[in-house]
C-alpha cells in the first residue's frame, strides 16, 4: 500500500523534476548532464513525499507545492553528491549507480553540486497559487535549514570537527546533517499551506523524531545492510573511522530507540485533525526500511 502510494508520487516528483532542471545545450551542458545523472539515479524522495504530505494535512492542493518539494529533492541529491566525495566519505557508489565524481570527475561533482543547490532556491522560487508571503517565510526556512545551523552544520561536525563522538554530539550532529532537511520538508508544507504557529512548532516536532530514527537506522544498515539493495557501500563509516550510534548503543538499543522515536512521531501525527494515514504508513515504513 505505502509503497504503491511511493511510487506513485515518485513518478509525479520525477515528471516535474524532469521539466524543473535546467538542461543546457551549451558548451558547459556537462555540469546539468552531471546533476541529471545523480538525480534520476532512483532516490526514495521521502523528503518531497514528506514535504507534500505535510502541505495536503493544512489544506494545500497538492500540486502547488510540487516545485518547492522538488527543490527539496535537489538539495538532498547535492549533499549526497559531496557527501561521496573523495575529501568527505569516499564512497564510490550512490543511489545503485557510480557516485558521482567516479563518472564525471571531481570538479564536475563539485559543480553539479553546487549547480543543484543554486538552482533550488530559483525552483522553489517559482511556487505558483501560493501567497508569496508563505512562499518567502518557506525559503527562509529551508536556507537555514540547508545551511551553517542546518544540513551543513551536521557535515561539519560529522566530517571535520574533532570532537570526540560522544551520544549528545552524535544526536546533535543527526539533528542537523540530516534531521534537519527532513524538518525543512515537513515545516516547509505546513508553512506553504497556511499552518498556525502550533502546528508549524509540532510538525518540526515530528519530524526531529523521524530524521533522528532515519539516520540512526541508516547508521544500522552501514553496518549491516546489503549493499545491492542499499545501493550505496556497507562499511562506509568503519573505513572513515566514524563513532555512530550503532558503536555507543549497539543495534538492540539502536532500534529501541528507533522504535521510541517513531511512537513519538506517530503520536504527533495522531494529535492532528487533518488526514494523516500517508504519513503515519511513511513514518513506520521508514522504521522497518532496508535501504
Ligand atoms: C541518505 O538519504 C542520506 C541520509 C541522510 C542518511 P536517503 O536514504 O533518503 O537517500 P536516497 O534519497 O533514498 O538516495
Ligand atoms: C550523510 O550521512 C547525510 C547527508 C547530509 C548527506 P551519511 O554520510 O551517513 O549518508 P550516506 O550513508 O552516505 O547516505
Ligand atoms: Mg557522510
Ligand atoms: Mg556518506
Ligand atoms: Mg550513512
Amino acid at each position: 500500500m505505502i509503497e504503491l502510494a511511493l511510487k506513485n508520487y515518485c513518478e509525479k516528483i520525477d515528471k516535474r523534476l524532469d521539466i524543473l532542471l535546467p538542461a543546457s545545450s551549451q558548451y558547459y551542458k556537462a555540469v546539468s548532464e552531471a546533476a541529471r545523472y545523480s538525480v534520476f539515479a532512483g532516490g526514495k524522495r521521502i523528503r518531497p513525499v514528506i514535504l507534500l504530505e505535510f502541505y495536503k494535512l493544512f489544506g494545500g492542493d497538492d500540486d502547488c507545492a510540487y516545485n518547492f518539494a522538488c527543490a527539496v529533492e535537489m538539495i538532498h541529491t547535492y549533499s549526497l553528491i559531496h557527501d561521496d566525495l573523495p575529501c568527505m566519505d569516499n564512497d564510490d557508489m550512490r543511489r545503485g549507480k557510480p557516485s558521482n565524481h567516479k563518472k564525471y570527475g571531481e570538479a564536475m561533482a563539485l559543480l553539479a553540486g553546487d549547480a543543484l543547490l543554486t538552482e533550488s532556491f530559483g525552483v522553489a522560487s517559482r511556487t505558483l497559487g501560493i501567497e508569496p508571503e508563505r512562499i518567502v517565510r518557506a525559503l527562509g526556512f529551508l536556507s537555514k535549514n540547508a545551511g551553517i545551523d542546518g544540513m551543513i552544520g551536521g557535515q561539519v561536525i560529522d566530517t571535520c570537527s574533532g570532537e570526540p563522538a560522544t551520544e549528545e554530539i552524535l544526536k546533535k550532529t543527526y539533528l542537523l546533517k540530516t534531521g534537519a532537511l527532513i524538518k525543512a520538508s515537513a515545516v516547509c508544507g505546513a508553512i506553504l499551506a497556511g499552518a498556525t504557529d502550533r502546528e508549524l512548532e509540532m510538525a518540526a516536532e515530528y519530524a526531529e523524531c523521524v530524521g533522528m530514527a532515519f539516520q540512526i537506522i541508516d547508521d544500522i544498515l552501514d553496518c549491516s545492510g546489503d549493499e545491492k539493495t542499499l545501493g550505496k557501500p556497507v562499511g562506509s563509516d568503519k573505513k572513515n573511522s566514524k563513532t555512530t550510534m550503532v558503536d555507543l548503543l549497539g543495534v538492540e538499543r539502536c532500534r529501541a530507540l528507533c522504535k521510541d522515536l517513531t511512537d513519538r512521531a506517530m503520536g504527533i501525527l495522531s494529535d492532528f485533525e487533518g488526514e494523516t494515514d500517508l504519513l503515519k504508513e511513511l513514518t513506520e515504513y521508514l522504521l522497518k526500511r532496508n535501504y
